[in-house]
């Protein structure tokens, strides 16, 4: 008899995103008539900087010739690409990353959601909540947690993030042994200071714990103060994972680049207390279990790093940073706290109500989507997220819409 992994069991609902897109449809149903404009999933809407299209199109087109077609590539990713990342998204900010600690990949949800297989089943897990709910799931899956109780799991310990600490929650009461940060926060558009970092470095050097900093949001950072990456922090390499994406900093959500950097000193245990090196293992993982990203993307990924992909990427980014801006505002002028929007493509609203009410408010009365908070953690209840990805037109549109359902 064939049995199945009853960790599947315990998870709660279907993934998130998945379960508002069928309350969507289901809307979309009864009210064809109704536009709807969806300011929910973080998907990028405008399209590829033409530096990378360029470059795609040539990496198709030296697949098409014998003399300049390629088959499998590195597993871990084109020297090419790891060698740009390596230079102007860590050195040029003073971050000691070489190229060979680039692991080149499909997504970061992927391998955020991959990582934890190379850890003991009996670690400590710590996630933040409000949390993006890969990290959480996938512990599930993989057999780490207990059941489901009012929206958590048993044997996982919850970072709370409130509007009293800023989304930046304290260090954990007990003891933790894998640590999941986002910044720019997913859900909440919330920031981390150096001075913040460097505490969850500190402790994640005192406790031999290891840190998981998923930095997908990146590019959204403008204050100069912000740290850009974790490797800025003292001390960082022997206890932090980064996990960065093209998807969100160039438009690849559907054309799939992102990576993840394993700096060759870090180190976790095994249980005789012997060091390992994080590095070897995923290297082993990643070849065993993954064939590389496809040639045309990688060179259109490269792309991003030419001084017209850098400035056209830029220039996506500062639309979708206007976008922000402009929902903050309104949304504040509407009597609502806000948070994000700022470094980040996320406004994060306290609606005052519960978030799947507010949610169906939006739905129903104004024909936009937003993510209601509570899908994101018990932290998340009365909040909602607005994402900023869609266009200018789109968002006023929207804007416009809310404003007078809450009239109404
Ligand atoms: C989100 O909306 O939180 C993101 O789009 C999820 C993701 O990038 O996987």
């Amino acid at each position: 008899m064939i049995k199945i992994n009853e960790s599947y069991l315990k998870l709660q609902a279907s993934y998130l995103f998945i379960d508002i897109a069928r309350r969507v449809q289901a809307f979309q149903a009864a009210h064809p008539e109704k536009e709807i404009i969806k300011l929910g999933i973080g998907d990028v809407t405008h399209p590829l900087p033409d530096a990378c299209i360029q470059a795609f199109h040539q990496g198709v087109d030296e697949m098409a010739s014998a003399a300049t077609f390629r088959g499998y590539g590195p597993e871990q990713g084109y020297a090419f690409l790891r060698e740009k990342i390596a230079e102007h998204d860590f050195q040029a900010r003073g971050a000691d990353i070489a190229a060979d600690e680039i692991f080149i990949s499909d997504g970061a949800k992927c391998d955020t959601g991959n990582i934890q297989e190379i850890f003991s089943q009996e670690i400590r897990i710590a996630v933040p909540d409000p949390v993006y709910p890969v990290y959480v799931d996938t512990n599930v899956m993989a057999g780490r947690t207990g059941a489901a109780e009012e929206g958590r799991y048993k044997g996982l310990v919850y970072l709370e993030g409130t509007r009293e600490n800023g989304f930046i929650p304290a260090l954990p009461g007990e003891p933790v042994d894998l640590i999941y940060l986002c910044y720019p926060n997913n859900p909440t558009g919330a920031t981390i200071t150096r001075e913040q970092l460097k505490v969850w470095v500190d402790y994640a050097r005192e406790n031999r714990s290891l840190i998981l900093y998923d930095a997908a949001y990146e590019a959204f950072i403008r204050d100069p103060a912000l740290p850009r990456t974790i490797y800025e922090i003292e001390g960082a390499r022997e206890v932090a994972i980064e996990f960065r994406s093209f998807s969100k900093t160039a438009g690849f959500t559907g054309t799939r680049c992102a990576f993840t950097v394993v700096p060759k000193v870090c180190t976790a245990y095994d249980t005789a207390g012997e060091k390992h090196l994080v590095h070897a293992l995923w290297n082993r993982r990643h070849g065993t279990k993954f064939n590389g990203v496809s040639y045309p993307v990688q060179k259109a990924a490269e792309a991003v790093y030419s001084p017209e992909g850098q400035a056209q990427a830029r220039a996506l980014i500062d639309g979708y940073l206007e976008n922000a801006a402009l929902i903050r505002r309104e949304m504040s002028s509407l009597g609502f706290d806000c948070v994000g929007g700022e470094n980040s493509p996320y406004i994060w609203v306290d609606g005052r109500r519960d978030s799947w009410a507010f949610f169906d408010l939006l739905l129903n009365e104004a024909g936009v989507v937003c993510t209601p908070g509570a899908g994101f953690g018990r932290c998340g209840e009365g909040y909602i997220r607005i994402s900023a990805f869609n266009s200018r037109d789109n968002v006023e549109a929207a804007m416009a819409r809310i404003r007078s359902a809450l009239a109404g």
